[in-house]
């Protein structure tokens, strides 16, 4: 996992220099299938096939890109160009000897709005709350509640239905991991299980992220932009172990 996780990470850190306004999301996507492919791993996402839900076709791409109020499997165009003032959601997944490694990180170009600005900032530091929980003898909702308190301190609301999970030969393992929950609840966390954290935070009310018939991405009710970070980790006794660094 950390083979994967470290590719995962530095095709996030090459998406983070070359990003820019004018850019096709599909020429980063390029890019990054070229830079996996080349380090010996498969991109995880690229014809994942979503189980019983025969309307949406296996997904088409290595990335997902996500601008603005899309909060997750924007789906990388030719035709989709990244503006001034954006926010731009990039999620990764590689499989490397027998292991998936998954982690998103949400961009700023240029001169973006304060407030959406702070958007990106929270949901960093949600992702950092709920790895802190991610320890040994400490319940799965722990993660939960650590991110649910930290976006709502700011006022911002937490996409319910879309969650982390767990991963490891698989992308999508248990156990679903929630973005909101109550303390103590949840199974006991236990050295050595793989989890992928993702809290997706908006700035509006919108509690879910909705998609089309037959389409994979997936917006918020009102509009309004929303946010996304992740990493792939391992709980330990003291302080999980991020696997989805360069
Ligand atoms: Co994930």
């Amino acid at each position: 996992m950390r083979a994967s996780g470290a590719i995962v990470a530095q095709v996030l850190d090459m998406i983070g220099s070359e990003i820019r306004e004018g850019m096709a999301t599909l020429h980063l996507d390029s890019m990054a299938e070229t830079y996996i492919r080349d380090h010996g791993g498969v991109p995880s996402f690229l014809n994942y096939a979503p189980k019983g839900d025969p309307d949406v076709a296996p997904y088409p791409a290595t990335l997902c890109i996500s601008i603005n109020e899309e909060v997750v499997h924007g789906v990388p165009s030719n035709r989709r160009i990244i503006q001034e003032g954006d926010i731009v959601s990039v999620d990764c997944g590689v499989f490397k000897g027998g292991y998936h490694g998954d982690s998103a990180r949400t961009y700023m170009i240029g001169e973006v709005d304060p407030k959406v600005r702070q958007l990106v900032e929270v949901t960093r530091e949600c992702l950092e709350r709920g790895i802190s929980q991610a320890i040994a003898g400490n319940h799965l909702h722990d993660i939960s509640s650590a991110v649910e308190e930290h976006a709502r301190s700011f006022g911002f609301s937490v996409i319910e239905n879309m969650v982390g999970h767990g991963i490891g030969t698989d992308l999508h393992e248990e156990p679903p991991v929630p973005n909101y929950g109550r303390r103590k609840t949840g199974i006991k966390l236990r050295e050595g299980m793989a989890l992928a954290i993702e809290p997706m935070i908006a700035m509006g009310r919108s509690r879910n992220a909705i998609s089309k018939n037959g389409e994979w991405v997936a917006v918020t009710e009102d509009g309004k932009p929303s946010a996304h970070f992740e990493h792939t980790i391992i709980v330990r006794k003291d302080r999980a172990e991020i696997m989805t660094l360069p």
